[in-house]
């Protein structure tokens, strides 16, 4: 027989076989989409840096909304944003609200509420802000005659090169907001990055919006995460070993995944998990972080910026001080509160207290004390 396959999921934007630590978050947004317009969290705004879990969470809130009949249109907020969504996001919704109910079975996911499947209406073909809200309007009058609505959820919203779509997008739900349509709105994007975003003018909406900062998993949860996929799958594992891989994964979600996939791997035909292969599993898996996550993070990175982060990773404690960092750039102030806004903005860095700086992705410091020479 075949060796049973790792539970776990090391991938960015796949939703994990547990979602651990994040029900407070879901019952709001589901509270909110029953308790009708009005209510805070139908318009939410999840921020926390790389890996900690913000689309899995824009994903969880879709799969709410579906199973109470709502319709759902997901975006990233990239340049052509606006033209996606009246091109293809509300058409799409459009047609499976005309399929015929005898249809309905074959679209993935979905549960039309009784009545809806079948409609004869049209949506108008129209882009641009003016048409999106008139297809908007146009979907949720009918939505709103069977009890349900529109989600909109935005991931990547600090992306600025989608700025001016988001910015035209956050107007029209407003608008739809101000008529107690129905309709909710969740975006997702990097803390210091949106931050900057809502320092900017694109909108007061965006600035009202609910917000939920999404902090690493607690030890607890992280251990939930770790164990159920574990005994679900068909293996064994003892509290100590469970313990010891939380320890690992310092709470961040992405490494979760990434850990309990190399444990498992190390001998997958074992019945139970040993301390051995949670040893050379967590190793195995921090490497496996170096390519997926520190690597590219690095390598987004100007050359100032990669000798800013060089200069961090000289300390051995868990944190820099800004003052270290400009005599080791032999820099001055200026231009290293440049360099550190960037890297905040990033998602890189993050103010661990007044003066002194750290790195927001566990074993990015080891990662780059391993490599002094490669970037
Ligand atoms: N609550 C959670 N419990 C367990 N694993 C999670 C959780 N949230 C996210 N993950 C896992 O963490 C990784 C990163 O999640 P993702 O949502 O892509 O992060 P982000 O969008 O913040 O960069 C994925 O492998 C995902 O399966
Ligand atoms: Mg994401």
């Amino acid at each position: 027989m075949a060796p049973p396959r790792s539970p776990f999921r090391p991938s960015f934007g796949t939703s994990p076989p547990l979602v651990s630590g994040r029900d407070a978050i879901l019952a709001e947004l589901g509270d909110a989409l029953d308790a009708g317009p009005g209510a805070a969290g139908r318009a939410a705004l999840l921020t926390g840096n790389r890996g900690i879990g913000k689309t899995v969470v824009l994903n969880e809130a879709e799969a709410l909304a579906r199973e109470r009949g709502w319709l759902v249109v997901s975006e990233t907020a990239t340049a052509g944003l606006l033209d996606r969504l009246t091109h293809d996001g509300l058409p799409e919704l459009a047609d499976l609200m005309r399929q015929a109910p005898s249809s309905r079975r074959r679209v993935r996911g979905f549960s039309l509420p009784s009545g809806l499947g079948g409609l004869e209406f049209e949506l108008p073909a129209e882009t641009g802000p003016g048409g999106l809200r008139r297809q908007l309007n146009a979907l949720t009058d009918v939505l709103d005659e069977h009890g349900t609505g529109v989600l909109v959820t935005l991931d990547e919203v600090h992306a600025r090169d989608g700025r001016a779509d988001v910015a035209q997008l956050c107007a029209v739900v407003q608008h739809a907001f101000r008529e107690e349509r129905p309709v909710a709105f969740a975006a997702a994007g990097l803390p210091a990055a949106v931050q900057d975003l809502l320092a900017s003018d694109v909108s007061t909406f965006l600035r009202r919006a609910r917000r939920f900062v999404l902090e690493p998993l607690t030890p607890v949860a992280a251990e939930e995460a770790l164990r159920v996929p574990i005994l679900q799958a068909g293996r064994e594992v003892a509290e100590a070993e469970v313990a010891a891989m939380a320890l690992a994964t310092h709470g961040y979600p992405y490494l979760v995944q990434v850990i309990g996939d190399q444990v498992w791997r190390q001998d997958p035909a074992a019945p139970r998990i040993t301390a051995d292969h949670v040893r050379a599993g967590v190793a195995a898996a921090v490497r496996e972080a170096g390519f997926a996550l520190h690597e590219p993070a690095i390598n987004d990175l100007s050359e100032g910026d990669r000798a800013f982060v060089r200069a961090m990773a000289e300390d051995d404690t868990g944190e820099s001080s800004i003052a270290d960092v400009e005599r080791r750039m032999g820099r001055d102030h200026g231009y290293v509160s440049r360099y550190r806004a960037r890297l905040i903005v990033a998602g890189l860095v993050e103010p661990s207290r007044r003066g002194y700086l750290r790195f927001t992705i566990p074993y990015l410091r080891e990662f780059l004390q391993s490599r002094p020479d490669h970037f």
